[in-house]
């Protein structure tokens, strides 16, 4: 699969796949399908309560370790600096990992005022080499250059909220001139959740280049420079969404996708800049 590569030379397949919701047994047999049809990227955090099926799934798929990429987030209740090292140590020992290849803050929570701190700790995490690239997710232009002015380090990726109906534009641009590669949390704006999949210019494209809603838009976010992270418990739709790199949206079209996105186009409004969870 074509990669990109962050600025601490770490590659990543331009599209990974995320793991919320998929717990347990079913969680597992889901993670090992998504491994099977060709996905090497996965995306988890403490807060799933899944780092554990991550980590079976992996030894069940058969496939080596170091062909596979884990990236997993620090919950805002572990900011404190020695709190995140014992975090990340404990996520590693349920998934029986020796490494995370990514790893990032999962939500600033600004009011909080712990997150360079944070930062601090995924920066000694490196250094540890208990993970191989360390970034950050929800973190806002603010936020970013305050880790720059007080640590001197810039994160390698950014993970956030991003969907035809909020495509983050400005976000992106502060990103690229930073060096920091966007990563789309709910790619498909969660399907059933705001119904993206339905509009009408989307399926008016799907309809024009022979590919599903689905397969447009993740094309969108690639085509933008962006990695996204689609879900699926199917097998079906799981190869449905990694299919998107034998064809092109041309300039008109990507700009009527991208005229679709709205102020208020996050699917349950969680803003960085007060939104924060623990
Ligand atoms: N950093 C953060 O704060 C944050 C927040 C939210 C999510 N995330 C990460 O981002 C990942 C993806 O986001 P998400 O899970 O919220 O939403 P998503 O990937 O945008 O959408 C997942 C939903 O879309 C359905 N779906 C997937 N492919 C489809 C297709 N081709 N056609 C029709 N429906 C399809 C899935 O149903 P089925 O499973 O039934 O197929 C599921 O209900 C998460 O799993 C998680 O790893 C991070």
């Amino acid at each position: 699969m074509d990669t990109y590569t962050l600025a601490d030379g770490l590659q990543l397949p331009k599209i990974g796949f995320g793991t919320y919701k998929l717990n347990g047994a079913g969680g597992v047999n889901a993670m090992v399908s998504a491994l099977n049809v060709g996905y090497r990227l996965l995306d988890t955090a403490y807060n799933y309560e899944n780092e554990g099926a991550v980590g079976a799934a992996i030894q069940r798929s058969g496939i080596a370790r170091q062909d596979i990429l884990v990236s997993s987030k620090l919950p805002g209740r572990y900011q404190h600096r020695q709190d995140a090292i014992n975090t990340i140590q404990e996520s590693l020992y349920r998934a029986g990992l020796d490494y995370f290849d990514l790893y990032l803050i999962h939500w600033p929570n600004p009011k909080q005022g712990l997150y360079v701190e944070a930062w601090q700790a995924l920066i000694d995490a490196q250094r540890f080499g208990l993970v191989r690239s360390i970034g950050v997710s929800n973190f806002l232009p603010e936020h970013l250059d305050k880790l720059q002015k007080e640590t001197g380090v810039m994160p390698a990726i950014n993970q956030v909220e991003l969907h035809p109906y909020f495509n983050q534009q400005a976000q992106i641009d502060y990103d690229h001139a930073h060096h920091i590669l966007t990563e789309a949390w709910s790619p498909l704006g969660r399907a059933s959740a705001n119904n993206v999949l339905k509009n009408p210019v989307i399926n008016e494209l799907a309809d024009k280049y022979h590919k599903s809603a689905g397969q447009i838009i993740l094309r969108w976010h690639i085509q933008r420079g962006v990695l996204p992270i689609p879900k699926s418990t199917h097998t079906s739709r799981q190869e449905e969404n990694k299919d998107v790199f034998d064809f092109e949206i041309s300039a008109d079209d990507m700009a009527k996708i991208n005229g679709l996105t709205r102020p208020d186009g996050r699917y349950s409004n969680q803003d960085p800049a007060v939104y924060e969870e623990f």
